[in-house]
């Protein structure tokens, strides 16, 4: 029976790319994306569903799906970058798992996105100065999480075996 992982941070800091690679290093684990789960259960992309119902209503599906995949074990969950702002998530994540903060500086975030254009919340005025604004509004909560792990300059493959050494280290507790 293992607790959860749980993957937290900014658009861009790379929960779902180390999400997968560490669902594959933990034995038994498997993966939850909640954005993959939304738009698997709604048959919409998230894009659409903030364009046709709004944010808050986007909140509510995330909420839902972050209380179900929470209830579980053996999960890696990796979860949207607005997931851990409402207090009632942040209790439930972190009543049901290890929350792990990916941490990435604006400008890294900011390379790492530019060339997208499936983000709601980032279509309008896509800057650096946008990203630190949200960043700097996040960051109080982000930094609630049980760990902090700085992405910069870091290999998916280096944050994964962090991460394992992080998960192996409580279990050995
Ligand atoms: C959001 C981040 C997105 C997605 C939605 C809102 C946010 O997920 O949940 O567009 O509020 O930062 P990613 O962090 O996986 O891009």
């Amino acid at each position: 029976m293992g607790r959860n992982i749980i993957l937290i941070g900014m658009m861009g800091s790379g929960k779902s790319t180390i999400g997968k690679l560490l669902a594959e290093k933990l034995d038994g684990y498997n993966l939850a994306d909640i954005d993959e789960e939304i738009e698997k259960s709604t048959q919409s992309k998230i894009s659409e569903i903030f364009l046709k119902h709004g944010e808050p209503f986007f909140r509510m599906l995330e909420a839902e799906k972050i209380r179900m995949f929470c209830k579980k074990e053996n999960l890696v969950i990796s979860a949207g970058g607005g997931a851990f702002e409402a207090d009632e998530n942040r209790r439930i994540m972190k009543e049901n798992g290890i929350v792990i903060y990916l941490k990435a500086s604006a400008e890294a975030l900011y390379e790492r996105i530019k060339n997208e254009t499936h983000r709601p919340l980032l279509k309008k005025n896509f800057s650096v100065e946008k990203i630190e604004n949200i960043l700097k509004l996040r960051e109080i909560n982000y930094n609630k999480a049980d760990y902090k792990i700085d992405t910069s300059d870091k290999t998916p493959y280096n944050i994964v075996q962090e991460i394992l050494r992080i998960v192996n280290d409580r279990n050995s507790r």
